[in-house]
């Protein structure tokens, strides 16, 4: 056989072993798992999925989107259609699904773990539910998902250790849960994070010293929760930080010198209702794009530098921080 036939031999063999591979199921399967979703539907006052029914292909239902060239589903969007019911494990044979937008209905039980089976889900969008239960570790599985919200729910258990392997999540949402534990080191692998949004949960423990890694990190919520300990310094050194909010925890230690150096982009640094102890660092007039600084509630001592002076319209809440020192 000539080389380059041989070659393209290969090319074939591999292109047809790909498709084969990535065809998991057909449109059947689809069909099928549209049908069990709709079986677990139990409240459909707007008539949503009353009206899939066969007089219809599947890719012409409400909410559903097909790929054009398979007749298979890549988007499921049925957002703020005041069904509720569970979410059926079926969901997990969609394999072409890239958004699953299920947010703002009345969605209770849990997220199947069946999820993880998606390989190509890009956006899962489940916020304003009743979810209960924990994250499924299987939620590692979607390893192309670039959003994930599940925030305003009544999820509870802890951070899966897994969810560090979606090296390409960009923005993740658990803010308004019953969440807990730590925040795994893992999260500290999630190189392409830009958002990361769970306040007003249970957390607790110190922040692990791999968030350092977060080199595109632009916002950073974890308000309202237990965590305590110092901040790893590491943290302070990434300068893409736009939004640092972490007021309504137990931390202590103090400020970092030079934060308005290390934080060149910051907007929003919230540290209010803490045990933050030593004095308000001169170099945070160098962070000029500053326009809320909230320290009230800590053990701060020392003076307000007097750079600040020069926005005094923009720097809130330093009525307790009088008080104290
Ligand atoms: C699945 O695809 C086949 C071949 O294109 C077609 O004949 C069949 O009607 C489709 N089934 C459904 C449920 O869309
Ligand atoms: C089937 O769905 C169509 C719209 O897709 C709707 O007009 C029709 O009433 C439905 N039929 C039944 C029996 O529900
Ligand atoms: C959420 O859904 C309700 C209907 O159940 C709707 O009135 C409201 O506008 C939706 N909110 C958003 C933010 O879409
Ligand atoms: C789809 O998913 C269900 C539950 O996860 C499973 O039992 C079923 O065998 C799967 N496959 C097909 C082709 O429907
Ligand atoms: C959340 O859902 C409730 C009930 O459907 C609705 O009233 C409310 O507007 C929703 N909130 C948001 C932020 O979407
Ligand atoms: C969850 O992931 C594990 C490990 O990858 C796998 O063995 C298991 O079948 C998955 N569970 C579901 C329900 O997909
Ligand atoms: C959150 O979890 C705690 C402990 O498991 C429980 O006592 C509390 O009732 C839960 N809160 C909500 C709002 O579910
Ligand atoms: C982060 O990823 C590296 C490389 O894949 C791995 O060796 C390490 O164990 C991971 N760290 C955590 C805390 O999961
Ligand atoms: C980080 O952001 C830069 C600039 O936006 C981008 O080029 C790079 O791909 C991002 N890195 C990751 C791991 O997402
Ligand atoms: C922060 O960055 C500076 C300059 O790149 C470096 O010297 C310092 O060791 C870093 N600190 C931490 C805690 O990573
Ligand atoms: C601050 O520390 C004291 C003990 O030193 C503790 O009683 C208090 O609860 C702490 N406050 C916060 C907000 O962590
Ligand atoms: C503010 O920034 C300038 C220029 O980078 C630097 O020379 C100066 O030391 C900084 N001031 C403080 C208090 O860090």
């Amino acid at each position: 056989m000539v080389p380059w036939l041989s070659f393209s031999v290969h090319i074939i063999v591999l292109v047809l072993a790909c498709n084969i591979l990535a065809a998991s199921g057909n449109n059947e399967t689809d069909l099928l798992a549209l049908l069990k979703f709709k079986a677990n539907i139990n409240g459909d006052p707007l008539g949503v999925v009353h009206s899939w029914n066969s007089t219809l292909n599947f890719c012409h239902w409400h909410g559903v989107t097909c790929g054009r060239r398979h007749q298979r589903v890549t988007v499921l969007d049925l957002q703020s259609l005041k069904l509720s019911g569970s979410i059926s494990p079926h969901v997990g044979n969609l394999s072409f699904l890239r958004e699953l937008n299920l947010q703002n209905n009345s969605f209770t039980q849990a997220i199947p773990p069946q999820i993880g089976r998606l390989h190509r889900l890009q956006n899962l969008f489940m916020q304003n539910n009743s979810f209960s239960g924990e994250i499924p570790p299987n939620i590692s599985g979607c390893s192309n998902l670039v959003t994930f919200q599940v925030q305003n729910n009544q999820l509870e258990g802890s951070i899966p250790m897994e969810l560090g392997f979606l090296s390409k999540v960009q923005i993740i949402h658990l803010q308004r849960n019953n969440l807990t534990g730590t925040i795994p080191p893992s999260v500290g692998n999630l190189s392409s994070l830009q958002a990361m949004y769970a306040s007003e949960n249970n957390f607790f423990g110190r922040f692990p010293h791999s968030l350092g890694q977060l080199m595109n990190l632009t916002i950073w919520d974890l308000s309202t929760n237990g965590f305590s300990g110092t901040i790893p310094p590491s943290i302070f050194n990434l300068s893409s930080i736009v939004l640092f909010d972490v007021a309504y925890n137990q931390f202590e230690g103090s400020l970092p010198s030079e934060i308005g150096n290390t934080f060149p982009n910051i907007k929003f640094l919230s540290i209010s209702f803490n045990n933050f102890t030593g004095s308000i660092p001169i170099s945070i007039s160098n962070a000029s794009n500053i326009v809320r600084l909230q320290l009230a509630s800590n053990k701060l001592t020392g003076k307000v530098p007097s750079s600040l002076g020069k926005y005094p319209p923009k720097i809130a809440s330093f009525r307790t921080f009088f008080q104290q020192s």
